[in-house]
């Protein structure tokens, strides 16, 4: 296909604003990441060595004090192995939201636990306490809480019900890396909280990456071996396991990342209060940003009536507005109808109709913001 240059089409592509933009991340800390990079390809040692448990210790204490790290290959891998290792069997059920990447369900799945869905809460999007314990059943063993977007979920309640009817909580921070609660970082309330290293994520490398943390020792150890084909340090395989191991360049690169990483969601809050104080007049439902917390604004998602209109024209006008997600885990056909709860989730079905997300990273810049912030005015102006 000849790609004519000078067509509209390739120009508005060219322009447009992308929703995010890990190139630019990259190239925000490029010089320590090169240097890391270089370092690892010398040193020839390429899957968990030096990097990765300079990286786990770092990550560790990132998050507070007496916690523990464990690099793994990928997000999915990192809920799979929390539950294997805190001993969920095949049967245990995990609540969970609907509204999230598929992958939580995915993992929860890969670790042979069966997922129930509870609704949302209209004011975080997060899955609400209330919800989870009208969704108990005998074969609850687990609660997993998705802060979702970066914004932290009740973490509080969710103890609370956890602690009463002896489940487990797992935190999927996959969105929420540095998020905060009364100042202490989501991913230290439950027992153990998984994360993703994805790419676009708040600490994103620059391929598959996740990593767990939880405050027992022994825990830590049992997922290292989970980790690693069921290892013990001789090599025999002490309990089944499988690989999914965090190599050295990521690792190193996560390293680099993590030392920007409260600087770069301080960026991200910037831009969304400006979004916010922009947006204040008009007929949008706002991501709420608490007073008591950190949000990591991981994406920026409002809600109005005419969704599908407001992207089209924003997409017109060079803006990568998306949306996150198209449907939600209960409406793909993988998961449509079998998984326990999808007949009522009435918030988490409505906020798919509304929602929206706009660009937001740390390096976007104050006239993308204002151009996005003047063209998302102008269609309601121009509507109303
Ligand atoms: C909420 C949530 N959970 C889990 C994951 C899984 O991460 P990965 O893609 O690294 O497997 C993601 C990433 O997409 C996510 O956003």
């Amino acid at each position: 296909m000849i790609i004519n240059v000078f067509s509209k089409s390739f120009f508005s592509w060219f322009n447009m604003i992308p929703f995010c933009d890990p190139s630019s991340s990259y190239h925000a800390h490029k010089f320590d990441i090169d240097k890391a990079i270089n370092r690892v390809l010398d040193s020839g040692w390429y899957v968990l060595g030096p990097e990765v448990d300079a990286f786990e210790q770092e990550f560790a204490s990132y998050n507070g004090k007496g916690f523990h790290a464990v690099g793994v290959a990928n997000g999915t891998d990192a809920i799979a192995l929390c539950l294997r290792g805190l001993g969920l069997v095949s049967g245990d059920e995990v609540i969970t939201s609907s509204h999230t990447a598929v992958a939580t369900v995915a993992g929860i799945e890969h670790a042979g636990c069966t997922p129930v869905f509870a609704d949302i809460d209209p004011h975080t999007r997060c899955i609400s306490p209330r919800a989870i314990e009208e969704r108990m059943g005998t074969n609850t063993r687990a609660i997993m809480p998705v802060h979702i977007y970066g914004q932290p979920a009740e973490m509080h309640r969710i103890l609370e019900i956890g602690k009463t009817h002896n489940l487990a909580v797992v935190e999927d921070c996959s969105q929420a890396h540095g998020a905060e609660i009364d100042g202490q970082k989501v991913g230290t309330f439950a027992d153990i909280a998984a994360y993703s290293c994805y790419p676009t994520k708040n600490l994103g490398g620059t391929g598959d990456g996740g990593v767990i943390l939880c405050r027992s020792k022994e825990l830590a150890e049992k997922i290292k071996s989970l980790r690693q084909y069921g290892w013990n340090e001789a090599r025999e395989s002490i309990i089944p396991g499988f690989n999914s191991r965090l190599d050295e360049l990521q690792a190193a690169i996560l390293r680099v990342k993590l030392q920007h990483l409260s600087d770069d969601n301080a960026k991200r809050r910037a831009i969304a209060l400006r979004y916010n104080e922009g947006f204040k007049e008009l007929t949008i439902t706002l991501p709420a940003l608490a007073q008591n917390e950190l949000h990591a604004m991981h994406l920026y998602v409002i809600e109005c009536d005419r969704r599908d209109e407001l992207m089209k024209y924003l997409r017109s006008h060079q803006i990568g507005a998306s949306l996150h997600y198209p449907k939600a885990v209960h409406q793909h056909d993988a998961y449509a109808n079998r998984i326990r709860g999808w007949e009522f989730l009435p918030v988490t079905d409505q906020f798919y109709q509304r929602s929206l997300t706009l660009p937001m990273y740390p390096e976007l810049s104050s006239d993308a913001v204002e151009h996005i912030i003047s063209t998302v005015q102008n269609w309601f102006w121009e509507k109303s």
